[in-house]
């Protein structure tokens, strides 16, 4: 596996973070201070973005973090979706929105949107940095998505590749091995 060296940046960290500080503004604008905000992270690779989002905003909300494992190991989708660490709250009548790092075939996201409504939240959004919607294997309705990117096997800015650079503050395209 080559080293994501500059020359295969996607995103830059500036343009992630100019994107980030407008989906903030889009989720005050939804969710007037009055209302009850709370966001669910999907972990692992959500956290850099939950952190940057909340950092991008100053209303009154609460977390909470989930874990579910979707993928084996390397660049491949298992088609399996586990729950792997459950939330320490209830979502009764709140308003939920889901973090998450990034939508490719939408059945982690599609599988999490159905136990998370089955807990009767008021509301149920969710917000992912990364679409690629060429990969879709289910109709899955994102409400608030910061880049729409090609079918190409991204890490950094909390995503992996066999647990590795999630601390690259850019995305960067990991070359495939035909390139
Ligand atoms: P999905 O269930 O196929 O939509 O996959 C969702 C999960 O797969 C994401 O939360 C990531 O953990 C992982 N994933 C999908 N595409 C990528 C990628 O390009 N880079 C790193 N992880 C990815």
């Amino acid at each position: 596996m080559p080293e994501p060296t500059a020359s295969t940046i996607l995103l830059t960290a500036d343009q992630i973070q100019r994107r980030v500080h407008e989906l903030a503004a889009e989720l005050e604008r939804d969710f007037p201070s009055a209302l009850d905000l709370h966001l669910v992270c999907v972990l692992k690779g959500g956290f850099v973005f939950l952190a940057d989002l909340v950092r991008n905003m100053t209303r009154p909300l609460s977390l909470d973090f989930m874990a579910v494992a979707s993928y084996a190991k390397g660049t491949t989708s298992s088609g399996e979706v586990r729950l792997v660490k459950d939330l320490d709250s209830g979502l009764e009548g709140r308003n939920v929105v889901i973090v998450e790092d990034i939508v490719d075939t939408g059945l982690t996201l599609n599988y999490l949107q159905e136990i998370l409504r089955a807990r009767s939240p008021r509301t149920l959004r969710t917000a992912a940095l990364l679409s690629k919607p060429s990969r879709r294997l289910v109709n899955v309705p994102i409400d608030y998505v910061g880049f729409t990117i090609e079918d190409r096997f991204v890490v950094g800015y909390g995503l992996d590749y066999a647990e590795r650079y999630r601390n690259l503050p850019d995305v960067c395209v990991v070359p495939t091995a035909e390139e």
